[in-house]
């Protein structure tokens, strides 16, 4: 069903409660990577043409409601205004008569954003109480935090339940064409890369796009638990125990449903994460080796089998990529989808930053601004940020 779209609505004065996924990286009171503000820009500019008083609500990192001045929103005010070039208010509560002094003494065209929802303890609860706080300060809401849209908390789920209308953002919007694309009718052959810590993390989409991929490669630590399952060796890489029986099974089921799955076939390592004495080893690790990266001929074959994929779908790195030495595979896939003319999904801030660091980002068809909000999508689950959305 398509949703009410920011664009059909009619908010000359009124005032809107925005629902942004302001979640970035800060680092010395900074912002150090601003994509996520950047992708609200064409939904805040949309209100700004039409002249609402807009309400910006996000949280920032997980403070569990209390306040933590290191995750304060203020810095992201700031950095709001500066890539609007025009005054953005920042409120440094979320909740009380501060706050709603604030929102009335908007103008049109103007913007306030509150200080990190988090902060407060009845957000992750989705407190009824909080839900109608929020929802006194608007009279319609727009959803764009796409990256937030899998959590249902009370400025995701409680307070917009309480609006007649809730309106995608352009972001959202973005985000789900895109993502629809892979979940309905993908170009094939449609190759995922999965990388990453933790196959705990991922079990539900690693099970979910083994049924709807034709090949899915298997990098960063997550790899070394499915090698664990094959009885290769893993030196002293990161071994997911618990998940083990689990990629055992999923290895099982490949060939079965007529898919390829493929782990690496060789491995950078070292004795240490910050030791700089880097060897490249073959597909088992030897004893005291920790795998921090894919090796070279892994690169080739994942390479190689993206080269013929008419979509892609990419979330979690190969390796330790923040660490130049573990960066390779990494970038490898980042420049083979560079130079795709596949449809190319990259999803999840790590892979985001990755690609971001090899400055390729404007080659890729789609960067998500959402992990685990992606995943879930893609598992087939209804997103309570969603489900919210008026349909028309
Ligand atoms: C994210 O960064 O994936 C979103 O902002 C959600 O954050 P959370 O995982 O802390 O809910």
């Amino acid at each position: 069903m398509p949703k009410l779209s920011v664009d059909q609505l009619e908010v000359k004065n009124r005032r809107v409660l925005v629902r942004v996924d302001f979640n970035v990286p800060l680092e010395g009171g900074r912002v150090a990577d601003d994509t996520r503000i950047m992708a609200t820009i064409p939904t805040i500019e949309t209100l700004i043409n039409k002249q609402a008083r807009i309400v910006l609500l996000s949280h920032l990192g997980r403070p569990k409601g209390k306040a933590v001045p290191e995750l304060s929103l203020e810095p992201v005010a700031r950095k709001l205004a500066e890539l609007l070039d025009r005054p953005v208010g920042f409120c440094p509560q979320v909740s009380g008569p501060e706050v709603r002094k604030a929102v009335q003494e908007l103008v049109p065209g103007g913007i306030l954003l509150l200080e990190n929802v988090r902060f407060h303890p009845g957000e992750e609860k989705n407190d009824p109480e909080l839900s109608r706080e929020f929802a006194g300060l608007g009279e319609v809401f727009v959803f764009d935090a796409f990256g937030t849209a899998h959590r249902a908390h009370s400025s995701t789920e409680g307070a917009p339940r309480l609006f007649s209308q809730v309106a995608c953002g352009k972001l959202m919007a973005t985000e789900l064409e895109f993502l629809e694309k892979i979940r309905n009718k993908p170009g094939r052959p449609l190759v995922a890369v999965l990388g990453g810590a933790k196959v705990s993390d991922k079990i539900g989409i690693i099970t979910n796009l083994l049924e709807k991929s034709d090949t899915v490669l298997i990098g960063g630590a997550m790899a070394y638990t499915f090698l664990h399952a094959m009885g290769r060796k893993t030196g002293a890489s990161l071994v997911e125990k618990d998940s083990v029986a689990l990629a055992r099974e999923l290895l099982e089921k490949a060939p079965l449903l007529g898919k390829t799955l493929l782990t690496p076939l060789d491995h950078r390592v070292a004795p240490a994460m910050d030791s700089n004495q880097v060897q490249v080893c073959d597909v088992d690790i030897p004893d005291g080796m920790i795998g921090l990266d894919i090796g070279p001929v892994t690169e080739m074959a994942y390479s190689n089998s993206l080269r013929r994929a008419k979509t892609v779908l990419w979330n979690g790195p190969m390796g330790m990529f923040e660490k130049s030495e573990f960066r390779s595979g990494t970038f490898a896939i980042a420049r083979t989808l560079a130079d795709s003319r596949a449809v190319s999904i990259v999803g999840g801030g790590d892979s985001a930053a990755a690609l971001n660091m090899a400055g390729l980002s404007k080659k890729i068809s789609h960067v998500c601004t959402g992990g685990g909000a992606s995943l879930e999508y893609l598992e087939g689950r209804e997103l309570p940020g969603i489900k919210v959305l008026t349909e028309v």
